[in-house]
């Protein structure tokens, strides 16, 4: 008899961003005339960059003839997109990598729900809390988060708090981890780790064989120049982490789909390599990202790419500058917003994230993501996001001050 995988039991409920939009839509259909602002999913609302567009219809001209048609690509990626990210990520920044360290992919979100299978089943995984929650369900589908306690913590999951009172930089784990997922600039916090706070990560890394699962993608969103772009810019960093990089929030690829994770050869657990375990999972379970995608994301890094793809970011950061300084002058206090795209909104009183989520839906018809959802310590906030449009995140804040200052 088949039997299932009894370890998606131990899930709760839908995952976040599912149970949102299946809100919305039954919102939508009880009030047909609402005039709903989505301010709830990160997801990008501008076009394509031209210099994009321009390379992608290229692309598809090329396959559009014999003798310039390609088939399957290589798994881990064609050698132009890797080149292109390792001058306009890393070689800039003073990062020395190889080609063959660069995989690129169909997205980030399931390159950190799969690198998980890379490891032991009884890794010990530590996660932020609050936390994108693909880290934490992956991870519960594999098997490693034992059950959940009545708190909403898995009893064998490493939490790191998050809170105001630490600057949501999570502290050093009282207990062993081996897995040790950060983000960096936060989802869903908006904050961002120093040099000084990924230095300790990376030598508490190195000294408990820990490997560092470092998400940064939301990097092109940094304003500060001190702030880290890459975990690879401190010492020590190539033998303890994997870095997950993004075109999605970068050159609003969120439908496109194109991403790329670093996994440096210096990295190495148990006598093996973790960049071979990696093109051994890719060259086996994906069959490498469209080349018409990866022209496209090729051309992000060209002169026009870049202009054009930052005057999108200034625009989304704009929108970011408008909540937070709205929710301020209506005498709240919110965190991120500064580096990157999300505002994590205080909520006031003691209200739950769940029941204000529903509030904002009812009496403004904006859609936020309640706090709760990314886990126990994000109760008591909201989060926004910049990725709306102009208008409508103008229209959103408008509405919030008109009701709640
Ligand atoms: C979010 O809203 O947290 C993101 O859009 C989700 C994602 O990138 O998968």
């Amino acid at each position: 008899m088949a039997q299932i995988n009894f370890n998606y039991d131990a899930l709760s409920g839908n995952y976040l961003f599912a149970e949102i939009a299946r809100k919305i839509s039954a919102y939508r259909a009880a009030h047909p005339d609402a005039k709903i602002i989505r301010l709830g999913i990160g997801d990008v609302t501008l076009p394509l960059a031209p210099a994009v567009v321009a390379a992608m219809h290229e692309a598809v001209d090329e396959l559009s003839r014999a003798a310039s048609f390609h088939g399957y690509g290589p798994e881990r990626g064609y050698d132009f997109l890797a080149e292109a990210i390792l001058q306009g990520e890393y070689r800039s920044r003073g990062v020395d990598l190889d080609l063959d360290e660069i995989f690129i992919s169909d997205g980030s979100k399931c390159d950190v729900g799969n690198i998980q299978e890379i490891f032991a089943p009884e890794s010990v995984v530590a996660v932020a809390d609050p936390v994108y929650p693909v880290y934490l369900d992956s991870n519960v589908m594999a098997g490693r988060a034992g059950t959940k306690q009545s708190d909403g913590h898995y009893s064998s999951i490493v939490y790191l708090p998050c809170t105001a009172e630490n600057n949501f930089a999570p502290s050093l784990p009282s207990r062993k981890a081996d897995l040790i997922y950060l983000c960096s600039p936060n989802n869903p916090t908006g904050e961002v780790l120093s040099v000084e706070e990924l230095t300790k990560w990376v030598a508490y890394a190195r000294e408990n064989d820990a490997v560092i699962l470092y998400d940064s993608a939301y990097s092109s969103y940094i304003q500060d120049e001190k702030v880290p772009h890459s975990i690879y810019e401190i010492p020590g960093a190539k033998e303890v982490a994997v870095e997950f990089k993004s075109f999605s929030k970068t050159a609003g690829f969120t439908g496109v789909r194109c991403a790329f994770t670093v996994v440096p050869k210096a990295l190495e657990r148990s006598g093996r390599k973790l960049n071979d375990l990696w093109n051994r999972r890719q060259c086996t379970k994906f069959n490498g990202a469209s080349y018409i995608v990866q022209r496209g994301a090729a051309a992000v890094y060209s002169p026009a790419g870049r202009e054009e793809t930052q005057g999108q970011i200034a625009y989304y950061m704009e929108n970011a500058r408008i909540i937070r300084t709205g929710l301020e002058e209506a005498g709240f206090t919110c965190y991120g917003g500064r580096n990157a795209p999300y505002i994590w909104w205080r909520l006031p009183g003691k209200i739950p994230s769940r029941v204000f989520f529903e509030k904002l839906l009812e009496e403004c018809q904006v859609v936020g993501t309640p706090g709760v959802g990314f886990g126990p310590c994000g109760e008591g906030y909201l989060r926004l996001t910049a990725f709306g449009e102009r208008e409508q995140t103008r229209e959103a804040i408008g509405r919030i001050q008109k009701k709640f200052a």
